[in-house]
């Protein structure tokens, strides 16, 4: 009984009418217990050695944080998986380039939040911090706004019960775009739990899904062979999954995909020629794969227009120029 009873607070249409992430009740004490210590203003700690930022990159002011660090910036809102702040956060934990540097992982859903948090827009609200350089707060891209009005047109609302249905107990379904009936279809949590079962529950609404994160989930090629009925699906995160070629077939009959998130998966240099149809392609993310500098030189002629990121943080070097590291020190 108590059990059902969570189950319908933690029901989707509650998380659908879920308030968005306050930055300074939430996102804020995460940054302060975990980040503060190394990426601050510089300070003398308390054996009087001068602790300057790490990398440039300040997380004590929203002008800081929107600068980002000596070397890029590190947060685009509404994109998280474009975002070093999210991305390096979220690596496994034996990865070296993992944050923080030191210590244990941030718990899954400290993760989940920000990331949550930079999908909304990484409002700051009324939290300035320290004062930093001024720079003007964006929001999400209105060529995306533009994108997504255009899908929707034809489209219809799907009910709140049909909602319902199709999250089951494991997902997160929520607007894409308000006044629209697109959807955007999140795990956080349950990644563990995701295979097949919870794919192929959400196809009564394929025709709404427009992004789907999958990343770090239990899908394999079956699973990923549903989507390839998802007519509007713009944006895919396969990240850290054990997909294989196949899935690259099925991804790649999506008509509108326009980003594309591999990473961590075992697709290497031979399985990207599967994605020569996605015409529409704008961003692939390679980085922590198989693929190599001279997998994407190739791809680049199949799909002259798709940017290739297969660093974190950089884009992936220019047919012809010498590989880059992502570490400039
Ligand atoms: C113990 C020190 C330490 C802690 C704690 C730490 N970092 Fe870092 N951070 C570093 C160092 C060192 C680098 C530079 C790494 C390199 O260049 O290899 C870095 C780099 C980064 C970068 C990339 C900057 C760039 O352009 O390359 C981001 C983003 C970042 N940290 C975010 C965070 C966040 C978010 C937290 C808290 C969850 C955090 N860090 C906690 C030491 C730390």
């Amino acid at each position: 009984m108590l059990y059902r009873l969570v189950l319908l607070l933690l029901s989707p249409m509650a998380l659908a009418a879920q308030e968005p992430v306050q930055f300074e009740n939430q996102i804020l004490p995460i940054l302060e217990a975990n980040c503060f210590q190394c990426h601050q203003e510089t300070y003398t700690d308390a054996e009087e050695r001068l602790r300057e930022p790490k990398a440039g990159l300040r997380l004590d002011g929203a002008g800081w944080i929107l600068r980002g660090s000596d070397y890029s910036e590190v947060l685009t809102p509404g994109e998280p998986d474009d975002s070093l702040f999210y991305e390096l956060i979220a690596l496994p934990a034996d990865d070296e380039s993992r944050m923080p540097a030191k210590g244990s992982p941030l718990a899954d859903a400290k993760i989940e939040l920000i990331k949550r948090w930079i999908s909304e827009g990484a409002d700051f609200g009324d939290w300035k911090g320290k004062p930093g350089p001024k720079k003007a707060h964006a929001k999400v891209t209105p060529k995306k706004t533009l994108l997504l009005q255009s899908l929707a047109e034809g489209t219809s609302e799907a009910s709140a019960a049909g909602i319902t249905r199709a999250a089951g107990t494991l997902a997160q379904i929520t607007s894409a775009l308000p006044g629209t009936g697109l959807l955007r279809v999140d795990f956080a949590g349950n990644r563990e739990q995701v295979g097949y079962e919870a794919v192929s529950a959400l196809m009564p609404l394929r025709e709404l899904i427009v992004e789907l994160d999958l990343s770090r989930t239990k899908v394999g090629d079956r699973a990923v062979g549903k989507l390839a009925r998802m007519p509007r699906l713009v944006k895919l995160s396969l990240a850290q999954t054990e997909i294989g070629a196949g899935a690259l077939s099925d991804v790649a009959t999506l008509p509108e995909l326009r980003v594309l998130n591999l990473v961590g998966t075992k697709i290497g240099d031979g399985d990207l020629r599967r994605l020569a149809k996605l015409e529409k392609l704008e961003t692939l993310y390679l980085w922590g794969s198989k693929v190599t500098a001279g997998g994407v030189k190739n791809l680049r002629v199949l799909l002259p227009n798709c940017r290739v990121v297969l660093q974190a943080g950089l884009p992936a070097p220019e047919v012809g120029a010498e590989p880059q590291g992502r570490r400039r020190r």
